[in-house]
């Protein structure tokens, strides 16, 4: 049978092998490329990103990694990394405003950013779809501070299940682009609607990057398909973000940390400044900022 034909949730589980089989399909798919790429870059010593949780999974999950997404390629690797990082240090700072804050992680998949990020005080809450939830509590089980809800982000259940006591940071990392211009538009609204003086963080790929997945242009050399992703954003576009509600007080772009290598230690640090050329970067950050008072 076709990989892409497997049915989801099919055959999760434990194998005799002692590794976990995940079998997940389309964009619940896409969280494997990005763990490893995670753990890609932590076996880069020179990278001093250390995620030794992305690695322990990709050691223990039964799936054909370098056959479906190609063998480790330390560019892409090093691109992906220097996005989580941009992540790591918004939710840092928070973190440092406020020591026992909630961190919201829509769309989290396996992202192992707790264990990178954790001040033993904060509580993180998870939303993932039900099948991906289910991975998630398999290979990363609840702990005291720290949960997965199994909901879309798209369900209006989920602000309610967040403690907003100590403030509220919520994170969407790889996820908003695979929504449909409503949804994101939404779910950027429910945020600055729920959680009053707390603040959204979420990366966007530009339209042209949008436009190629829609022609499925997007593949490996594996043959691998990168799902659609309806919702691009170019980087002249970012006061669009006001308008999705009235509570929103800040926008802004966070810069990745400059990289090794003439592209991310020379070139990409200047990109984003160049007219023109800042609409072509193939992902951007953003850190959305909420009124303090509803
Ligand atoms: C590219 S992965 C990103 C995973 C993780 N954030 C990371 O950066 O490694 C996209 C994730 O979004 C999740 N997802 C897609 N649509 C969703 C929805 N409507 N509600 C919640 N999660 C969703 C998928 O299950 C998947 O885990």
């Amino acid at each position: 049978m076709d990989r892409n034909q497997r049915p989801p949730g099919e055959d999760h589980g434990r194998q005799r092998s002692g590794k976990e089989t995940v079998a997940l399909t389309g964009v619940p798919e896409t969280l494997l490329w990005n763990l490893y790429q995670r753990a890609c870059a932590a076996r880069q010593p020179s990278w001093k990103f250390h995620d030794p949780k992305a690695v322990e999974l990709v050691d223990a999950i039964d799936y054909p990694f370098a056959e479906t997404f190609g063998p480790p390629n330390p560019f892409l690797a090093q691109g992906h990394c220097l996005r989580v990082r941009t992540f790591d240090t918004v939710v840092r700072h928070f973190l440092t405003e406020r020591p026992y804050g909630t961190v919201v992680a829509l769309g989290e998949g396996l992202e192992t950013q707790f264990w990178r990020v954790d001040n033993g005080r904060m509580s993180w809450l998870t939303v993932e779809l039900p099948e991906t939830a289910a991975v998630r509590r398999r290979l990363l089980p609840d702990g005291d501070r720290r949960r997965t809800y199994p909901c879309s982000v798209l369900d209006p259940a989920w602000p309610d299940q967040v403690g907003t006591a100590h403030g509220v940071l919520v994170t969407a990392q790889g996820l908003l682009m695979y929504l449909r211009p409503p949804e994101v538009r939404e779910v950027i609204a429910t945020c600055a609607g729920r959680f009053a003086g707390g603040a959204l963080v979420f990366d966007a790929v530009p339209r042209w990057f949008s436009a190629c997945t829609r022609r499925g242009a997007m593949r490996t050399r594996r043959g691998y398909a990168v799902p659609p992703m309806p919702w691009g954003m170019d980087g002249g576009e970012l006061r669009k973000v006001f308008g999705a509600h009235p509570y929103i007080t800040a926008v802004r772009e966070v810069p990745p940390p400059r990289g090794h290598g003439p592209y991310y230690g020379v070139v990409q640090p200047v990109l984003r400044r160049v007219p023109v050329v800042r609409n072509l970067r193939p992902t951007m950050t953003v850190l959305t900022r909420f009124a303090a008072q509803a």
